[in-house]
């Protein structure tokens, strides 16, 4: 595809330039070799693309993009590619770039005195924690795909995860990037302030806009002291308020020691239960939700354990909990955090699994869930409806699997009008479609329903002025 006021290139033509630019073991070309990258990790999306193009340096990046901004290629940024909404996939028409940064995985810096850590874009998330971990200190971002998704992926969907009610989002934990331009210049902001009044913040930009503005190639990160007691804790609740009120009492209790606070309907356990292996249920009983509450302090000797029995106290006092066991071991919170972990993997076992994502007020969390559940039945009879996630920042993947022995082609079919129960529901709560994994190509279309017209104009002002030729990520986040 070329664009008015670009040169022709021949596809050849521009492999053999591109070639020049990353050398021979940078690109890939052969269609077996490339599959892996064309598809997402659920079978979800797939694309074709013209090459897959794997540069090792940021300067290799800006060469890759002033050849695609000459010859009018679009391109896609890829990452680890765990992403949940198709953003990292290009489209059937074989003329995209794939961009994959997963060469570019340097540890620039870790400076210990002004707590940050400089990453390269292509880093995996867990590298950076254990490059921090390194320095004795502690970079926070956790999520199920940490041994897979990369920094430059998490910066491009400003990803959440399991901490965000203590340190923040990606937004929150960064404090510089350096990104390469769509025309191929490089744009150096890899500051390592925490104070800077000189105008616009422009990394939030790039920041959450899913490659559809430039390409992040590394970034200064906020680094924190080092965890060294926590306490995790498995609750049974009868109701989603009870998890909201326990919020509250974990909060009066604790302080800021609450770092985690996740729920869980019975029916995701029940998929985590049945499809991963090694894991048990922590209780005899069934119950209708659970919660997992994690405490942490950077002390030693905390007595995280007292503070989390006396937060149980009150909740049992208040009557606002089933049941509860506190993990006393490392290994045995890792088993809790397994059952909370798993569950996106082990839905993937039960037919198509229809994502959602959303938040709403936390306060409006209970209402929200009875109400949606009541309409999604009425849609699907007989629906199994895996609500999970980060309740505490209000947070819930409103997943949906077909009742058994329902076809899953009738199923998928469903789809559009399940998600627009689930989205009318967020909007009436006065809540986002996407709370943290994006909109990639799944919601690209439907977010122009429930974003306000100013906003949707300003974003749409917003690309034209950084990508006029309209060559990032095309067809992903921002709607035409
Ligand atoms: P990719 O999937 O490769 O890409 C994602 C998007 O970012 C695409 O639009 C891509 O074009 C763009 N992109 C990638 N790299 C760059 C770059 N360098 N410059 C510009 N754009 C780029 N997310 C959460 O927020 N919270 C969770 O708790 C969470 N849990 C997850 C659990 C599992 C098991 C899985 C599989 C995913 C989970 N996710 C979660 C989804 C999450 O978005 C990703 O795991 C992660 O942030 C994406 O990183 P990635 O490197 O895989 O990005
Ligand atoms: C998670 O928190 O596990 C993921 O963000 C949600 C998902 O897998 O749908
Ligand atoms: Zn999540």
């Amino acid at each position: 595809m070329t664009v008015s006021g670009t040169d022709a290139a021949t596809p050849g033509d521009l492999i053999r330039r591109l070639t020049d630019v990353v050398g021979t073991s940078g690109i890939v070309t052969a269609p077996a070799e490339m599959a892996g990258y064309l598809t997402d990790w659920r079978s979800a999306y797939a694309g074709a693309a013209l090459a897959v193009v794997r540069p090792a340096s940021t300067e290799a990046v800006a060469g890759v993009m002033r050849l695609c901004h000459q010859t009018g290629t679009a391109v896609v940024p890829q990452g680890g590619n765990t992403g949940m909404c198709g953003g990292a996939v290009p489209d059937s028409t074989g003329r995209q770039l794939l961009v994959s940064l997963t060469r570019m995985r340097r540890i620039r810096d870790v400076d210990v005195a002004n707590q940050t850590i400089t990453a390269e874009a292509g880093a995996v998330l867990q590298a950076v924690q254990e490059a921090a971990a390194g320095a004795n200190k502690m970079f926070p971002l956790s999520l199920g795909a940490q041994g897979s998704c990369t920094i430059g992926g998490n910066l491009a969907t400003n990803a959440g995860g399991t901490a965000v009610l203590r340190y923040g989002t990606m937004r929150d934990l960064t404090l510089g990037l350096e990104v390469v331009l769509p025309d191929g210049r490089i744009w150096n902001g890899l500051r390592a302030l925490r104070k800077d009044n000189t105008g616009y913040d422009l990394k939030q930009l790039f920041i959450g806009a899913e490659g559809t503005l430039g390409i992040i190639t590394a970034a200064v990160l906020k680094l924190f002291p080092a965890v060294r007691s926590r306490a995790t804790a498995w609750v049974a609740i009868p109701e989603t308020q009870s998890a909201v009120d326990l919020i509250g009492v974990v909060r009066e209790v604790a302080g800021d020691r609450l770092t985690g606070f996740e729920i869980m309907s019975r029916q995701s356990v029940d998929f985590v239960l049945r499809h991963s292996p090694g894991t048990r249920d922590p209780f005899a009983d069934r119950h209708r939700w659970y919660a997992l509450v994690e405490l942490s302090d950077s002390l030693p000797e905390a007595g995280l354990d007292d503070v989390i029995a006396s937060v149980l106290e009150v909740a049992v006092q208040r009557d606002l909990i089933a049941d509860a066991a506190i993990a006393s071991s490392p290994a045995q919170a890792a088993a809790l955090w397994a059952l909370r972990e798993g569950i996106s993997e082990a839905q993937n076992h039960e037919g198509p699994s229809l994502k959602h994502d959303v938040t709403v007020p936390v306060s409006s969390i209970s209402q929200f869930v009875e109400r949606t559940d009541r309409a999604l039945e009425k849609v699907v009879p007989g629906i199994r409806i895996v609500t999970y996630g980060h309740v505490g920042d209000g947070n819930l993947h409103y997943n949906l699997s077909k009742p058994p022995g329902y076809n899953a082609d009738d199923f998928r079919a469903r789809a559009t009008d399940l998600a627009g129960v689930i989205y009318d529901q967020t909007a009436a709560f006065n809540g986002s479609i996407s709370a943290e994994h994006g909109l990639g190509q799944s919601k690209r279309d439907v977010i122009a329903d429930y974003k306000d017209s100013c906003e949707l104009d300003l974003m749409r002002g917003l690309k034209q002025l950084l990508d006029p030729r309209g060559l990032m990520n095309p067809g992903k986040g921002v709607p035409d």
